[in-house]
């Protein structure tokens, strides 16, 4: 395996990447802010599969944290992230520091408008509005052929497709479906502030998206009666809920009696507490994809 070659400044980023971009060679991007986890392995191994040389960014990125919230917590593994990035095929690391994508004076920032303020938008003010912004940097930088996303974070790709759309970006937006502990639990680098106790408690949110599925398997079509079979097994720990709705491709909530098309195209999406420690899952109401399974069951990666 070639070793991974790590780099801190856009400077250094740009000239690492020179020699590839002159033999026309394939990039393929994986923007990540580390601790990372076999969700971001598959990102990682799925760009290295499609791409001659593939970046791994890790940068906790200030801006898509509200003053409230964990920016100062966030765990952080920079020589764990190398072994993770170096063993799933990246041949380069982008570790910035926030001075390097934000130098004084900056002044520019990038808003999706509709889709950044809706559901996470609206619990997280501003928080897409950074997300944008340091993923368009970031392709700006790299100039990827392909960028990968997790579709565990449903909205957010949806951001960054919209982006890439609207400002005619030259690289493919992939979506990678979410990476599951055997429990059914997201892999989520946020899991490490559970006990492996209270990750198993936080099982309820995959088997509640799964009791809503369910219901619709079984015959229910009213949007509300869905969504209260989902309620109900989330009452089964204590959840402090956020949200639970079923969003159409446009992310606006669905309601009332869901046609087939609405029905085939409708996600659900969970945002909620357990233990002051915030979640997020989301699933299609109709599954018709392969879901995958992390190798360390209930582990905290
Ligand atoms: P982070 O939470 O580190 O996630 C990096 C990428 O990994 C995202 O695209 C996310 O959706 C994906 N990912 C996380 N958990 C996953 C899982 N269990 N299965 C599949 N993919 C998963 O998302 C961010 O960082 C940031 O917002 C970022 C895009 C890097 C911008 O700062």
């Amino acid at each position: 395996m070639p070793a991974l070659q790590t780099v801190t400044t856009p400077a250094e980023l740009r000239s690492a990447l020179a020699e590839a971009r002159r033999q026309g060679q394939s990039v393929g991007l994986v923007p990540t802010m580390g601790f990372l986890h076999e969700g971001h392995a598959t990102l990682i191994r799925r760009s290295a599969a499609e791409n001659a040389l593939t970046v791994v960014s890790v940068f906790v990125n200030p801006t898509q944290f509200a003053p409230t919230e964990d920016l100062a917590a966030y765990p952080r593994d920079l020589a764990r992230d190398q072994t993770v990035a170096q063993e799933a095929g990246a041949a380069l690391l982008f570790h910035p520091q926030p001075q390097d994508m934000y130098p004084p004076g900056h002044a520019t920032s990038v808003s999706v408008a509709g889709l950044s303020t809706r559901v996470e938008g609206a619990s997280r003010p501003g928080h897409f509005d950074g997300v944008a912004t340091v993923v368009l940097k970031l392709l700006n930088l790299v100039q990827p052929t392909r960028a990968y996303f997790g579709e565990k974070d449903w909205q957010q790709l949806a951001v960054v497709r919209r982006m890439a759309a609207d400002l005619f970006l030259n690289t493919e937006v992939v979506g990678v479906p979410t990476v599951r502990a055997q429990s059914g639990l997201a892999l989520s680098s946020r899991n490490s502030y559970l006990s492996a106790e209270r990750q198993a408690q936080a099982a309820v949110v995959s088997r509640a998206l799964r009791a809503v599925q369910a219901a619709y398997a079984g015959g229910e079509q009213d949007a509300q009666a869905l969504l209260a079979a989902g309620h109900a097994v989330l009452a089964q720990e204590p959840v402090d809920l956020d949200y639970l709705h079923l969003l159409d491709a446009e992310l606006q909530p669905l309601q009332g009696q869901l046609t087939p098309q609405q029905a085939a195209q409708a996600r659900l999406v969970f945002a909620g507490r357990l233990h002051a420690v915030r979640l997020i899952d989301n699933m299609p109401l109709v599954p018709g994809e392969q879901v995958q399974q992390g190798p360390t069951p209930g582990a905290p990666l």
